[in-house]
């Protein structure tokens, strides 16, 4: 467009203009830039600085762009250079010389600001609907499994039976953290930066209070150079996504080990599996696989943004241009990956026999038996190493605990008696009472808690 030339007489050289040109990804923003600009033209009508019909012939020209671009009719030009200068082009092309008004009292700076803060308002609220899907597959994948119990590991070594239930309501305490996060950085996020101007405020008698109302913010920015210069919402949607897939990532290495053969815990949807094409009796877990090398993806852009911003000074500089990438490819990974998951948690079958043959087998119940001598007098440490010996007795005998004979138990302590017998998985499982703990008494109090919390 002539105008952004302003003081040149050359054209901008060919490369320079798809170097610097944004508009093959930031076309994204075409929905809040037209919000913004409605919301703007409204506002310099209010205050008498355009005039009211100007205003509506700038509304509906910038409602008829809207309307190309959703039809995928609108001619996007690169040397337009971004979204907000294809939209005013079009605008002028649409309603002649009055759509130069649209741009009084604000500059490009303070426009991309809002636009960004309008975008990532928009992407934490779909989050947040994504997390919630995830966790209400998670809860009724976890009630289905009541009952079931899990060798549950530490080391990736069987350790203690746990409950199945247990182990996923792990995951919703993950994801519900991931709430809260995303949720508080919504507070900052929900600050509007429009009538910043270029970085140090405008001249006109504008309305910024008006303005947050018809966008829908909360507060408005209170320092213009901060304002058209900070990012920080973006790093924290980065951040928050970041421990998210995080979280994910580890879900999907337990459903990459669980469905694996030498685990075989579990078994996927054809679904959400692929074959070999060399080996035909492979079912791999593709999809977990990728959501566990996405997570890599999303820390890149993470560190990059920050890397971006760093040595920034103040206020806008074009480098900032480089935030928008990152944080798209970030929100469009997590969106997609909680999506497949919530889908694929639901058809997930569980091989019951399987988990409890892991636990039967891998002496699971040795700190039972430690505590069993504890009940009976013996310190904890000596209880310790007495099991700890006894162990290493049923493994040279090749027997379960439950094979051994009472007088092969009191060999390695007198203590104990016919009632070491009675320790089972279930009785295991139902002594860690505690809050927090695996006891179907505590886990049935967990999952109402959560399933009240999803509503
Ligand atoms: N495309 C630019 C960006 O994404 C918009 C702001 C440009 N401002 C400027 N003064 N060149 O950051």
């Amino acid at each position: 467009m002539s105008h952004i030339r302003g003081r040149f007489q050359k054209a901008a050289d060919e490369l320079v203009v798809k170097y610097t040109s944004s508009l093959p990804f930031d076309w994204r923003l075409y929905r809040h830039d037209i919000n913004g600009s409605i919301a703007h033209a409204g506002m310099l009508a209010k205050q008498g600085i355009i005039s009211a019909e100007e205003a509506e012939v700038i509304i509906n020209g910038l409602v008829s762009v809207r309307e190309e671009i959703e039809q995928g009719i609108f001619q996007f030009k690169l040397e337009l250079e971004d979204i907000h200068m294809a939209i005013e082009a079009r605008l002028l092309e649409l309603v002649g010389k009055v759509a130069g008004k649209l741009h009084t009292a604000r500059s490009r700076n303070d426009q991309v600001a809002l636009d960004m803060c309008l975008y990532v308002k928009e992407a934490i609220v779909n989050t947040l609907t994504g997390i919630r899907q995830l966790q209400r597959a998670l809860i009724s994948l976890a009630y289905e499994n009541k009952s079931v119990v899990l060798p549950g590991y530490t080391h990736l070594q069987p350790a203690q039976p746990v409950l199945l239930s247990h182990h996923l309501l792990a995951y919703f305490e993950m994801l519900q953290r991931d709430i809260e996060r995303f949720k508080d950085s919504l507070r900052r996020t929900d600050v509007m930066p429009l009538g910043s101007g270029a970085l140090a405020g405008v001249t006109y008698n504008i309305d910024r209070e008006f303005l947050a109302r018809e966008l829908g913010f909360s507060q408005i920015t209170s320092n213009s150079i901060d304002a058209v210069s900070d990012r920080d919402f973006v790093i924290e949607y980065g951040a928050a996504a970041s421990l998210c897939m995080m979280h994910l990532s580890r879900l999907a290495e337990e459903i990459i080990l669980w469905s694996g053969a030498e685990f075989n815990f579990i078994e996927l949807d054809e679904a959400y599996a692929t074959g070999s094409s060399l080996m035909p009796q492979k079912k791999n877990p593709d999809v977990a696989e990728l959501a566990r090398g996405k997570a890599g993806r999303v820390y890149g852009r993470l560190v990059a943004l920050l890397v971006m911003m760093k040595g920034l000074p103040l206020a806008y500089n074009r480098d900032m241009q480089e935030d928008k990438e990152g944080l798209f490819d970030t929100v469009e990974t997590l969106l997609s990956t909680l999506e497949v998951f919530s889908n694929m948690i639901k058809t997930i079958k569980v091989k019951v026999e399987n988990m409890e043959r892991v636990v039967s087998r891998g002496y699971l119940l040795a700190t039972d038996l430690a505590d069993y001598l504890v009940s009976k007098g013996e310190t904890f440490r000596n209880a310790h190493s007495i099991v700890a010996r006894l162990v290493s007795y049923a493994i040279e005998k090749e027997k379960l605990f439950s094979e051994l004979s009472l007088s092969e138990f009191k060999r390695f302590s007198p203590l104990f008696g016919e009632d070491a017998k009675s320790i089972t998985v279930a009785s295991s499982v139902a002594l860690r009472d505690t809050i927090g703990g695996t006891a179907p008494k505590q886990v049935e109090k967990a999952l109402a808690a959560a399933k009240k919390m999803i509503g």
